[in-house]
C-alpha cells in the first residue's frame, strides 16, 4: 500500500489535507494522526471491516479492544448506555486531554471495536489536528497507539513512518506528541473506580476531582505476578529490540554501576545504550550512547523523551540499554510503568 505523508503542525492546520485523510476514514481506510499523548492509527469505530484493519496493521490480538476518540462530549450518549456521576466529574475537569474513560458500550459499537467486551474506552483527545481528523471524519475514531504491536509506542512522525509506512493509507503530523505516554486510562464501570493504565494524568489528580479511586494491582506489582484488567497491558510492550536493564536504588550507586557494567560489556564487544537524567549526564561522558531524558523534577519531559530515546536506540542497533530508574510517585508511576514493561521487569535493585 502507498502511504501519503501530510506534514503540518497543530496550529497551521491545512484543512484540505485533513479533509483527504478524513475522507479516507469515512471509505474505510487507516490514518496515522497525532494525539497529545501518542500517534493514533485510526479508523472508522463503528464500522467492523475498518477496524479489523487496524488490527491487521498493528498484527495485534483481537481481543485487545481499541480506544474511541471523539470529538466533543456530545458524541458520547449514542456510544455508551450509561454516563455515572464521577466519571461526568472527570470528563468536566480533565476533558478534552489524555484521559481514557470505559463505559459500558451500546450496540453502536461493534464487538471488534471493543474486543469482545461489553464494555468501552473513550477519549476526547485535546491535540487540534486529531479534534479536526474526527470532526471532518463525521464519525468517532477508533485509535490504538500507533506502533505494530509490542513495539514502543510512535511519539514522533519519524517513528510513525519508520514503523508503518506502506501499511497504512496516510501518516499525518510533524511535532513530537507533548506527553509521550499513552493516556491514563480508568474504568468507570466498577466501584470505586479503577486505574488500570497510569499517564500524566495521575492517581492524585483524580483523587483530587473524586476520591475513591484505586490502582489496578498490576501496576504496583510485577504484572506477571498479577494479570492486568485491561487486556492489552498484559502482552509484552513498548520493546525495543536491545535489552533494558533498569538500575534502581540509590542514584549515586547506580551510576556508579552502570559505568562499570557499561565498560564490563563494551570489552565484551557490546554496544550499550545509557539513559540517564541531565544532573548524571556528565558522568558518562567517556561513552558513546548516552541520552538524557530531562532534568529529574522535570517528569514530563522525561515522559515525553523516553519512547522516542527507545527507538533511537534501536535505530543505533544497540545491543543493552542501561538505564537510571525514577520514583514511582505523579507521573513517574507511568514512567517507570512503561520502563519496566520495556525491560521485561529486569530490575537490578542496589538498596
Ligand atoms: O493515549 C492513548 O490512549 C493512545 C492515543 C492514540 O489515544 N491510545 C492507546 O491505545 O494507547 P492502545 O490501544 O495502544 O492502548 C489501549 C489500552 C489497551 O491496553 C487496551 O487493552 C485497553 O486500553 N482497553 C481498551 N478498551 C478497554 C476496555 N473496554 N476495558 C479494559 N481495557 C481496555
Ligand atoms: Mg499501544
Amino acid at each position: 500500500m502507498k502511504t501519503k505523508i501530510f506534514m503540518m503542525k497543530e496550529d497551521n492546520i491545512d484543512y484540505g489535507k485533513i479533509d483527504e485523510a478524513a475522507c479516507a476514514i469515512r471509505e474505510g481506510g487507516l490514518v496515522v494522526f497525532p494525539t497529545e499523548t501518542v500517534y493514533g492509527l485510526g479508523a472508522n469505530a463503528l464500522d467492523a471491516l475498518s477496524v479489523k484493519k487496524i488490527y491487521k496493521a498493528k498484527g495485534r490480538p483481537s481481543d485487545n479492544p481499541l480506544i474511541v476518540h471523539i470529538k466533543s462530549r456530545d458524541d458520547l450518549p449514542s456510544l455508551v448506555t450509561k454516563i455515572p456521576k464521577g466519571a461526568n466529574k472527570l470528563m468536566e475537569k480533565f476533558w478534552p486531554g489524555p484521559l481514557t474513560l470505559i463505559f459500558k458500550k451500546s450496540d453502536a459499537i461493534p464487538k471488534e471495536t471493543s474486543g469482545g467486551l461489553d464494555t468501552i474506552a473513550i477519549r476526547f483527545p485535546s491535540n487540534k489536528i486529531a479534534q479536526a481528523i474526527i470532526e471532518r471524519a463525521g464519525v468517532p475514531i477508533a485509535a490504538p497507539s500507533a506502533n505494530t504491536s509490542g513495539k514502543v509506542s510512535g511519539t514522533t512522525l519519524k517513528m510513525c513512518i519508520d514503523d508503518l509506512n506502506g501499511k497504512v493509507d496516510y501518516i499525518i503530523g510533524e511535532d513530537d506528541s507533548k506527553s509521550g505516554l499513552e493516556s491514563t486510562i480508568v474504568d468507570c464501570t466498577v466501584s470505586p473506580y479503577l486505574i488500570l493504565r497510569p499517564g500524566i494524568i495521575t492517581l492524585e489528580d483524580i483523587r483530587a476531582v473524586i476520591n475513591d479511586v484505586y490502582l489496578d494491582k498490576s501496576i504496583l506489582l510485577n504484572d506477571k505476578v498479577v494479570k492486568p484488567k485491561a487486556p492489552g497491558m498484559k502482552y509484552k510492550h513498548y520493546s525495543p529490540k536491545a535489552e533494558i536493564r533498569i538500575i534502581s536504588g540509590d542514584r549515586d550507586k547506580a551510576v556508579e554501576y552502570i559505568c562499570r557494567k557499561a565498560s564490563e560489556l563494551i570489552l565484551e564487544n557490546k554496544k550499550i545504550g545509557i539513559m540517564c537524567i541531565d544532573e548524571t549526564y556528565d558522568l558518562y561522558r567517556k561513552f558513546p550512547y548516552v541520552v538524557s531524558l530531562g532534568k529529574l523534577k522535570d517528569e514530563l519531559k522525561i515522559a515525553s523523551n523516553l519512547f522516542k530515546t527507545l527507538h533511537y536506540f534501536d535505530m543505533q542497533e544497540v545491543d543493552i540499554i542501561l538505564s537510571e530508574s525514577f520514583d514511582e510517585t505523579n507521573i513517574g508511576l507511568a514512567i517507570m510503568n512503561r520502563l519496566k514493561k520495556s525491560s521485561g521487569y529486569n530490575i537490578i535493585n542496589l538498596r
